[in-house]
C-alpha cells in the first residue's frame, strides 16, 4: 500500500517573504480556499508577531480554513508563540511552528548562544507551545549545515518536550541529494522516540535541488513535504509542489501518495503567478506555458503519431487543456498538416508541398506562425476553411 505524505503548503509564508509578494488578508484567504480544495494538508499562513497584518490573516484563515491545518511560524520566543496562539484561535487544527538554528553558523555567529542554550531553548519553546496546541511544529533552522550528531540531540529534545512534527530546513540550499536523504535516515535511525514525530523536508532552491533534496528524503523517511505554489519563496525559491507531487504521481514504483488534486495545479499555478505578481517561467516543470508545448518537426511528429513518445504526464492531469503543437521554422510537414486538418484545411499531397514552402519563408521572418497566418496562407486553395 502507498505511504500517505503529508504536504504543507507555505506559499503564504516563505512565499509571501519575497519582495514584492505581499498580500492582503483577503488576497491570502482567497489562495487559501484554493489550496485547501487542492487537497494541502497544511496551510502555513503567516507569522503573526512580524506584523499586524499578519497577524489579522493568520486569525481569517484559522476562521474561514476548515480542511486543512493551519500554521503559524514564530521564532523560539516567548512573546512570538503566544502571538501565534493568540492568531489561531477558532482554527480547527492550529499548528505552532517554532524553534531556532542550529548550524554552528547560526548558533555562534547569529544567536550567539552554546549548544547547551540551543538545546533548552528547543524544549523550552516546544513546552510553551504545546501549552497551546497539540499540534506543535519544531523546526531546526539551517539543519542543511547542521553536525548529524548535534541535529540529532536537538530533535531528540524537541520530540521529547512534545512537538508532533520535526522539520529538518535546508535553509540555504546547500545540500545535496544524497547528503539531505542521510541526514534523514541518521535522524531515523538515531533519535529516540522519532516513531512518535513525523519528519519534515523544507528545502531551498539555491543550487535548484529542492525537489531532488524532497524526494531523496522522502525515501529515506520523511513523511511530509514543504512546499510552495510555482516553487516561490526566499532567494531562488522553495520546493515546488506541483514538481514533487507529479514526481510521486508519476512513479508508482515508490509507493507514495498524497491528497492532491492534481488537475487543480496549473489553474492554482496561475492564480498564485498573477495575484503574488510573480510570473511563472515559461520552462518550469509541470506548469510552465512551454510544459506542453511542442516546437520541434521530429517532437511535433512524434507527439502526433503518440502523445508519450514526448509528454510524461497527460496535460489534462493537471488542469492544462491540451497539449500544443507551436509552428516554427523548425516544425515539419506533419505538424503543418495537423494543424490544418484542426483547422477544417484538407490538402493533397502537392498543394500541402507548396504551402509547406511558403509557410517556411513566413516562419523564418515571424517566428511563431499563429492560425489567422495559416488561413492567410491557405486561402488560395479550393479547401474548407471552417
Ligand atoms: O528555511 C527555513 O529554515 C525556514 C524556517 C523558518 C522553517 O523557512
Ligand atoms: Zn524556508
Amino acid at each position: 500500500m502507498a505511504r500517505r505524505i503529508a504536504i504543507f503548503d507555505t506559499t503564504l509564508r516563505d512565499g509571501e517573504q519575497v519582495p514584492g509578494c505581499g498580500l492582503t488578508k483577503h488576497q491570502k484567504l482567497k489562495i487559501a480556499k484554493e489550496l485547501e480544495a487542492l487537497g494541502v494538508d497544511v496551510i502555513e499562513s503567516g507569522f503573526p508577531i512580524s506584523s499586524p497584518g499578519d497577524f489579522e490573516s493568520v486569525r481569517l484563515l484559522s476562521k474561514e480554513i476548515k480542511n486543512s491545518s493551519i500554521c503559524a511560524l514564530s521564532r523560539a520566543v516567548k512573546n512570538d508563540i503566544e502571538t501565534a496562539a493568540r492568531a489561531l484561535e477558532g482554527a480547527a487544527r492550529p499548528r505552532i511552528h517554532t524553534g531556532l538554528g542550529t548550524s554552528d553558523q547560526h548558533v555562534f555567529t547569529k544567536l550567539n548562544f552554546t549548544r547547551e542554550q540551543v538545546l533548552e531553548k528547543a524544549h523550552e519553546c516546544v513546552t510553551h507551545a504545546r501549552s497551546f496546541v497539540d499540534e506543535v511544529e519544531f523546526y531546526a533552522e539551517d539543519a542543511g549545515r547542521t553536525s548529524n550528531e548535534f541535529l540529532a540531540q536537538v530533535i531528540e529534545v524537541a520530540v521529547a518536550a512534545g512537538a508532533k512534527v520535526v522539520n529538518i530546513p535546508d535553509t540555504t540550499g546547500f545540500c545535496l541529494p544524497e547528503e539531505y536523504g542521510a541526514k534523514i535516515k541518521y535522524l531515523v535511525d538515531n533519535v529516540k522516540g522519532i516513531e512518535n514525530a513525523t519528519i519534515s523536508a523544507h528545502c531551498h532552491n539555491d543550487l535548484g535541488l529542492a525537489t531532488a533534496n524532497s524526494i531523496a528524503a522522502i525515501k529515506n523517511g520523511a513523511g511530509q513535504i514543504e512546499c510552495t505554489i510555482n516553487g516561490i519563496g526566499e532567494r531562488a525559491g522553495n520546493t515546488s509542489l506541483e514538481e514533487v507531487v507529479m514526481v510521486m504521481k508519476k512513479h508508482p514504483e515508490l509507493a507514495l501518495d498524497t491528497g492532491i488534486n492534481t488537475q487543480l495545479l496549473f489553474p492554482i499555478s496561475q492564480m498564485v503567478a498573477e495575484t503574488m505578481c510573480m510570473p511563472v517561467q515559461a520552462n518550469k516543470a509541470v506548469v510552465g506555458s512551454n510544459a506542453f508545448s511542442h516546437s520541434s518537426g521530429i517532437h511535433q511528429d512524434g507527439v502526433i503519431k503518440n502523445r508519450d513518445n514526448y509528454e510524461i504526464i497527460d496535460p489534462y492531469e493537471v488542469g492544462v487543456n491540451k497539449s500544443s503543437i507551436i509552428l516554427t521554422a523548425r516544425s515539419g510537414r506533419a505538424a503543418l498538416n495537423f494543424r490544418l486538418i484542426e483547422l477544417g484545411v484538407h490538402l493533397g499531397k502537392e498543394e500541402l508541398e507548396e504551402t509547406y514552402q511558403q509557410f517556411c519563408e513566413l516562419a523564418d521572418r515571424i517566428n511563431v506562425v499563429e492560425d489567422k497566418d495559416l488561413k492567410h496562407l491557405v486561402k488560395d486553395h479550393q479547401v474548407v476553411v471552417k
